[in-house]
């Protein structure tokens, strides 16, 4: 799988991630399933996972399903709470969970992010963080989102960036860029919504083996983008996403192909 340089953070990171929204809130009995996805996805070339507080039962499912296999992963997980006191308890039941360290802990939807940015950083002195980033899934939100680029206080973005939703082209992209931060482009898929697609001849035409993969080409084909982080809760699914991290990408011609078939 392709491997990016994560903005300016030094870290080389295959562009496949896994998201855990929704299809790792799983009760006790179904945990299985996580773990199967996880080994799957790291066995295919997979390093990024992104989880967070606000996913219900996921991040404490993910954990579980890294056990064992902890180091292979690069855990991206989220503070999101107004309140400094339980933005530190979370962090604290997060290094618990994840072996005492979190390569990525973004502040989710920009909650109270001034306040949280002031005791992460101190984190990250200490070690226990590794970097920091902010998240936030409405376009609505990116003025504010451009502040916190632009403030130098994170290195790392996460944004919705798919053929249906492309806010992110006109500024966070171009700035991200511009400032060496990296990014994630969370909802490929739209959250299912953009699955299935057109049949066999498209994808023919594309040089993919299913829409899914096509999709994906789509979002990492923009090389501002360093990693995109599908959900599933297939392991058929994970690894058909994590194929979908080599190259080649799509041309303009192929992205505006995939652009047309999206409804
Ligand atoms: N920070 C934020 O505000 C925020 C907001 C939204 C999302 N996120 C992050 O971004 C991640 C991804 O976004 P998302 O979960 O909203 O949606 P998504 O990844 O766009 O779509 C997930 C859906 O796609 C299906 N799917 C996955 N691979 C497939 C394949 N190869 N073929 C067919 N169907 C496939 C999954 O079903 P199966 O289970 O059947 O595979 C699932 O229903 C989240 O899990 C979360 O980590 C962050």
């Amino acid at each position: 799988m392709e491997v990016r340089p994560f903005g300016a953070s030094g870290l080389d990171v295959p562009v496949i991630g896994l998201g855990t929204w929704a299809v790792f809130d799983l009760a006790p009995r179904r945990e299985g399933r996580a773990r199967s996805v996880v080994q799957t996805a790291l066995g295919a070339g997979v390093r990024l996972v992104d989880t967070s507080p606000m996913y219900g039962r996921a991040e404490a499912v993910l954990a579980r399903a890294l056990d064992g296999v902890r180091d292979r992963a690069l855990v991206a997980t989220k503070i999101w709470t107004p309140s400094i006191e339980e933005g530190r308890r979370q962090l604290e039941r997060q290094l618990a969970l994840f072996a005492g360290r979190i390569e990525l802990e973004q502040v989710h939807n920009l909650v109270a992010w001034r306040e949280h940015l002031d005791w992460l950083e101190g984190e990250r002195d200490s070690g226990r963080v590794g970097l920091i980033g902010a998240t936030h899934w409405d376009a609505g939100a990116f003025d504010e989102l451009e502040r916190v680029m632009r403030s130098g206080r994170i290195q790392a973005v996460q944004v919705p960036y798919n053929p249906r939703e492309r806010e992110a082209e006109r500024r966070i992209l171009p700035l991200a860029q511009d400032l060496g931060i990296g990014v994630i482009a969370m909802r490929p898929f739209a959250e299912g919504g953009l699955l299935p697609g057109p049949g066999d001849e498209v994808l023919r035409a594309l040089g993919v083996r299913s829409w899914a993969e096509a999709l994906l080409k789509w979002t990492l084909s923009d090389p501002r983008v360093h990693v995109a982080i599908p959900a599933s809760s297939s392991p058929a699914h994970a690894l058909e996403n994590a194929r979908a991290g080599e190259p080649p990408w799509l041309d303009d011609e192929g992205r505006r192909l995939v652009e047309r078939h999206v409804r």
